[in-house]
């Protein structure tokens, strides 16, 4: 009788506890493969130049970036474009938000073409938040109860975030205080007042041919907005190894003059 009361109690508590933490578990977001993904990943170049392409002729019209340096777009190891390509874009790149962007103004207060010494410009519309370190200030990965476990293995997961917000409508619109919101499984809260509109099959057309349904051009972007929020992550990596490796050396120079330093105290005790 006994044994069969703890039981009902214990599993009343499990049942209780599982229900409340089942409502503060997040949205399961897929785990999109990128070409930088794990210790031995890099940028894949092209990828890079098509996101660039999407962030260009879609995201900024609201999205800003304004802690990125256009003239980084030469970067080995990013986009890589040729000098005279990064000047060009600078040059054709609009300020759509020039209240925000003064700095950007010439002496009789009109706005002036943009050079490769400039940042991108800061663009707000529709209260859209900046792109520049976006990708590294998300994460799609919580592990269980947000431990963060799942990310040791996943990574954070800032361009999966990315790829999931512009997956991850389901159509519904409602309005709230005269402005329409999108409901999108991703985004915290349920609603996003982006609209679902924003990037679609076939919306760019990219010159090396690349498929452009609505998934891969989201990849591509996510994968340039990783870039620009990380844009030295393959040296990061060098880096580690280049550690990781000298302390190899060390560890066995310094277990060799161990032996050597002891060698004559152990012959003793052996003898
Ligand atoms: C028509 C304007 C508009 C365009 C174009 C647009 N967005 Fe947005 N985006 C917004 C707004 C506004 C928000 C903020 C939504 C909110 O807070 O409800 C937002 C939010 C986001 C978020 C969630 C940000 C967060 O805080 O977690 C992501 C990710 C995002 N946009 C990605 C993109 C990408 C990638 C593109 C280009 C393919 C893009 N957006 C194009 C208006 C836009």
């Amino acid at each position: 009788m006994i044994r069969k009361l703890i039981l009902t109690a214990l599993a009343t508590v499990a049942f209780t506890a599982g229900s409340s933490f089942a409502q503060e578990v997040d949205p399961v977001i897929k785990d999109v493969p990128f070409s930088f993904d794990g210790p031995f990943g890099t940028y894949d170049q092209h990828q890079l130049q098509r996101g660039l392409q999407v962030y260009t002729e879609v995201c900024s019209a609201c999205h800003g970036m304004k802690l990125v340096a256009i003239r980084t777009l030469g970067d080995v190891g990013g986009p890589h474009l040729a000098a005279d390509q990064v000047k060009a874009y600078a040059a054709a790149f609009p300020v759509n938000d020039t209240a925000s962007n003064p700095q950007y103004n010439d002496a009789s207060g009109k706005t002036r073409a943009l050079t490769p010494n400039d940042n991108f410009p800061a663009n707000n519309m529709m209260g859209a938040p900046d792109m520049s370190v976006l990708a590294k200030a998300r994460a799609a990965f919580h592990g269980p109860y947000k431990l963060g476990i799942n990310q040791l293995i996943h990574g954070i997961g800032g361009p999966q975030y990315i790829v999931a917000i512009l997956e991850g409508y389901t159509g519904k619109t409602k309005d709230v205080a005269g402005n329409t919101v999108y409901e999108n499984d991703i985004f915290p809260g349920g609603w996003i007042q982006m609209p679902n509109t924003v990037l679609s099959d076939g919306q760019v057309t990219f010159a090396d041919g690349a498929p452009n349904d609505k998934l891969s051009e989201a990849k591509d972007v996510a994968a340039f907005l990783m870039w620009a929020a990380e844009p030295k992550m393959m040296e990061r990596k060098h880096a580690g190894f280049d550690g990781v490796f000298f302390l190899i050396i060390l560890t066995s120079l310094l277990y060799l003059t161990n032996k050597r330093i002891w060698a004559p105290m152990k012959g003793k005790k052996t003898a």
